[in-house]
């Protein structure tokens, strides 16, 4: 059936990635983007897909209901039936510390208002697409399952929780067709520079000190970012109405073992290592069972991290203009908030 698919956030690190393969491997869809841009939205990151036919941007804002319903409009010039990927959200932990206000304004505001407007346009089926960090935190043993009880930690896990709860009241009440995805950390190509491995990255490309909070043995589960599109693109054409999935790597990582990995392939010296104050209410470790997703959708990742780690290296040290763009102005003020010294 011709299908429109209005991507939220299109412009940041996941959604791009996901614009991008679309357009590689559902070529005959239309894509609408909407994307308030962010700092961390960047519509140089889909060059390569603006002069398409078939896809169209919408610089809007969520939480604005005039913007979402530009969104929709522009979707039904299109035709066909509307499906919605939501990605848009202030995504990063640091920043939710330092200002919980945004978060709550985009994730659960926005993703409420995004819903209304998606029932009233008769969406067939909505993705939303939400974080391991809703759980909470493990020790030792033990993983995420689809029915572990909510216990989110930050501002930011606390938001992302809230909308989850809002998509789910949606399904419940107004038997509107959802699903939620629930992925760990994703790395590749075009994610901002505040989050960990890109930060890393940037920095010893500069030999600059790599801040490690605490003790640095965090743990942390790594998926290659085309992987989490694939599994959204899996969810959205066959996962079933209400259904949560969660999506994993099967890859945990102490942070500091993550650093010294990253620093030998990239052959800069451990010296750079710098301890840092922790981050305040930090999660211990996040570990997903994503026995449902394969089992019932026939989804497990195909990249290996030995085999996307350099990959993403390659990216970052190919992309430095890219680089010293998203990393000017505001965000050389948030890394002096953040680490109290320049980026
Ligand atoms: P990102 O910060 O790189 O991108 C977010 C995008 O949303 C940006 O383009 C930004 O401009 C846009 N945006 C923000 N507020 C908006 C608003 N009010 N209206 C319209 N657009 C707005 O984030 P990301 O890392 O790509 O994450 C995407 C989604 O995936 C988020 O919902 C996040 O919670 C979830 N997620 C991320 C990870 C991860 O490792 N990055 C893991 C699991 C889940
Ligand atoms: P991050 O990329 O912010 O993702 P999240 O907090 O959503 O998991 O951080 C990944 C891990 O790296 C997390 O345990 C915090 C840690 N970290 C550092 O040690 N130093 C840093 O400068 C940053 C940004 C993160």
């Amino acid at each position: 059936m011709k299908t429109t698919c209005i991507v939220t956030g299109g412009a940041g690190f996941i959604g791009s990635n996901f614009v991008h393969m679309l357009c590689e491997i559902r070529p005959e869809w239309n894509v609408v983007n909407i994307d308030a841009l962010t700092y961390a939205g960047n519509r140089e990151n889909l060059t390569a897909v603006e002069k398409n036919k078939n896809y169209s941007f919408v610089h809007g804002d969520i939480r604005k209901h005039a913007d979402v319903e530009t969104a929709f409009t522009t979707a039904k010039k299109f035709g066909g039936r509307i499906v919605v990927v939501h990605f848009a959200a202030e995504s990063h932990v640091d920043r939710s510390i330092q200002s919980g206000l945004p978060f709550v304004e985009t994730n659960v505001v926005g993703t409420q208002v995004l819903l209304d407007a998606s029932r009233q346009h008769e969406v067939t089926r909505f993705v939303h697409v939400s974080t391991d960090e809703v759980y909470g935190s493990l020790g030792d043993k033990g993983f995420f399952r689809e029915d572990t009880p909510l216990a989110p930690n930050s501002p930011y896990s606390s938001s992302k929780a809230g909308s989850d709860l809002l998509v789910r009241a949606a399904v419940h009440t107004h038997g509107f067709d959802a699903c939620i995805t629930r992925c760990s950390n994703n790395y590749g190509p075009y994610q901002f520079p505040e989050k960990f491995l890109p930060l890393m990255l940037a920095n010893a490309s500069e030999d600059k000190p790599i801040p490690v909070y605490g003790d640095g043995l965090y743990v942390r589960d790594w998926l290659y970012v085309r992987d989490h599109c694939e599994a959204i693109l899996c969810v959205l054409e066959k996962g079933a109405k209400g259904d949560v999935y969660n999506i994993g790597g099967n890859n945990e990582l102490a942070n500091i073992t993550l650093v010294k990995r990253v620093l030998k392939e990239i052959g800069k010296p451990e010296s750079l290592i710098t301890y840092v104050k922790d981050r305040p209410g930090h999660d211990r470790r996040y570990a997903i069972d994503a026995a449902k997703i394969k089992a019932e959708l026939g989804w497990s990742p195909r990249f290996t991290f030995d085999d996307a780690l350099p990959l993403t290296i390659r990216w970052y040290q190919t992309q430095k203009e890219w680089l010293q763009r998203v990393r000017s102005g505001a965000y050389r003020e948030y890394y002096g908030r953040q680490y109290g010294s320049g980026a």
